[in-house]
């Protein structure tokens, strides 16, 4: 398998990885090491990708100690750097990583199974993201470099860091969403500590030289390894003040609380969702399959803002299955640098878990199609093996669960997989009160060409989601737009200049317009004394 691109692979397998970067250096761990395997199979074996440092509680405080003196109380050279000099740092940063493209893309295909060219999308995104987040800081310090006057009061406004920020991405966006939170903690800055996801993590081994020749020591730090093991020290150390993470609800329920003060956490959550989609009887059917196929399938549905559940309505569903079930067929299926639609899923327990779902909907009466065909409950036993060890493959066919019904696992559970769930309604009330008996929150999309219909949908999805798709797949970009969600589906919003907001307070200096104290801080001006009290434009 892997001799059919070894040519372009342009590292050596395996990679065996053995340092972090901790206090502005490079240490080696020598001890315990975490393997990391491919989703691809070289026969009926996963091909062995390499190895990270396995870190102790112990370790990974060592981390935390880093970033506690890099802040050192908000007087650190980072914290207190004006806002043009960190920006040098990031462009500096920016210009190093871009040389690791080919490194970064083809570590994430072999990783996560993202095919090319969404691999290649994920890097070229991360890039546009960071150049667009220097830009909007730069716009956010220009309308901070004046003072306002009220009352006789002069006051100086900006935004200053928090403090430590602990930042976890998730494996399905393991560049991409890392960097939509590092990056503006940083900015802003706060000190890191970046705990890599379990799956999409040897890649980072290209940055740690780069993050180390770009900031000042302690401002950016990573622990590897188990996370129970290496976040639980550090957040019940009580020392994080921010805790941005990209996961489950679970996990950051489970980290938070272990947080002394909780209401001291400063938490920027991107969780669990199941989207739905609503099609109504006037929609056109070639449009809603392509954006339901690309909703729902797209990174083999491993993305939190995929369409998880499909409801259409009775009259136009016969027709909504044929064109579905035909595009399907044609999908292409393989490896990721084939560039195939649907690649080996990450996770070595998603498939088992994928078809204990459809069985479960078939025993209940739903209909199953794998790749556009109808399959029997009986012919499952066939992609179900005896336990999930005994896996000989990741590539999952996409399956259709027709005439899904509440009592149905598959109706609340989050798949976040090659799984199209439909379910058809009589009644708009149906999925309506769906979304309001929903854990979830994050967007919703809705096929129809009646405005009128449109609107009535409308109005009331905007209180339960935060995005209405209209004639449209569910999805975060724009990354200008702001990204969030309402119960288990987030905490904060994300957007280029949200998250400068998010990772940073408003601090101010004052003082009464009296003479005396307009002398003195002309002076603090005129001779530049001041980082923060400083009215410099940045051209
Ligand atoms: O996994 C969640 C991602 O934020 C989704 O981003 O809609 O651009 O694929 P996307």
């Amino acid at each position: 398998m892997l001799n059919e691109i070894e040519e372009i692979i342009p590292f050596k397998l395996p990679i065996e990885q053995k340092e972090s970067l901790i206090n502005g250096n490079l240490v080696k761990f020598n001890e315990d090491k975490v393997d990391i395997y491919s989703p691809i199979y070289e026969g009926d074996k996963p091909i062995y990708l390499g190895s990270h440092p396995k870190m102790s509680g112990q370790e990974a405080l060592l981390a935390l100690d880093a970033a506690a003196k890099a802040f050192d109380n908000g007087n650190g050279i980072w914290p207190t750097m004006k806002v043009e000099d960190r920006i040098k740092s990031v462009e500096k940063f920016l210009t190093m990583m871009k040389k690791s493209e080919k490194e970064i893309v083809t570590l994430l295909m072999l990783e996560i199974g993202k095919s090319k060219t969404d691999s290649a999308k994920e890097f070229t995104r991360t890039i546009a993201y960071i150049e667009d987040t220097i830009f909007a800081l730069k716009d956010l310090d220009r309308t901070s470099s004046r003072l306002v006057i009220a009352d006789n009061v002069y006051a100086q406004i900006r935004r200053s860091p928090l403090g430590i920020v602990l930042c976890m991405g998730p494996f399905n966006y393991p560049l991409n969403e890392t960097f939509t939170t590092l990056i503006p903690a940083l900015i802003m800055g706060n000190t890191v500590i970046v705990k890599p996801p379990k799956l999409g993590v040897l890649f980072f081994k290209y940055l740690l030289p780069i993050f180390e020749q770009s900031f000042p020591p302690g401002v950016v730090n990573f622990i590897y390894g188990d996370g129970a093991t290496i976040v639980s020290p550090i957040i019940s150390s009580g020392r994080v003040d921010v805790l941005a993470f990209i996961g489950t609800s679970k996990v950051a329920d489970i980290i938070r609380k272990q947080h002394p003060a909780p209401h001291r956490l400063r938490c920027v959550l991107g969780l669990d969702a199941k989207n739905p989609a609503i099609i109504l009887n006037d929609a056109d059917l070639n449009l809603t399959v392509s954006e339901v196929i690309s909703g729902s399938l797209s990174f083999n549905g491993q993305r939190c803002t995929a369409l998880k559940i499909i409801f259409v309505e009775k009259k136009i569903a016969k027709d909504f299955q044929r064109v579905l079930l035909e595009k399907i067929k044609n999908l292409k299926i393989g490896l990721p640098w084939e560039d195939s639609f649907i690649t080996p899923v990450a996770e070595k327990t998603k498939p088992n878990q994928l078809y204990k779902l459809t069985e479960d909907a078939l025993k209940k009466g739903a209909e199953a199609f794998i790749d556009g065909l109808p399959v029997e409950l009986k012919d499952l036993k066939e992609y179900l093996p005896e336990n999930e060890n005994d896996i000989k493959s990741q590539l999952v066919k996409p399956i259709v669960l027709w005439d899904v019904r509440e009592n149905m696992d598959i109706y609340s559970i989050e798949q976040f997989g090659p799984i199209i769930p439909v379910v058809i309604f009589d009644s708009i009330e149906s999925p309506l009160s769906y979304i309001i008996k929903s854990q979830y929150g994050q967007q919703a999309s809705i096929f129809s060409n009646d405005p009128k219909k449109i609107s009535k949908l409308i109005d009331p999805l905007v209180n339960q989601v935060c995005r209405v798709n209209i004639n449209s797949q569910c999805q975060r970009g724009p990354d200008i737009f702001p990204f969030t969600g309402r119960k288990d589906s987030a905490e904060g919003t994300l957007s280029i200049s949200d998250a400068l907001r998010v990772f940073s307070i408003r601090s101010l200096v004052a003082f009464k317009g009296t003479d005396e104290n307009k002398e003195i801080v002309d002076r603090i001006l005129d001779e530049r004394l001041s980082n923060f009290l400083n009215t410099d434009f940045i051209l």
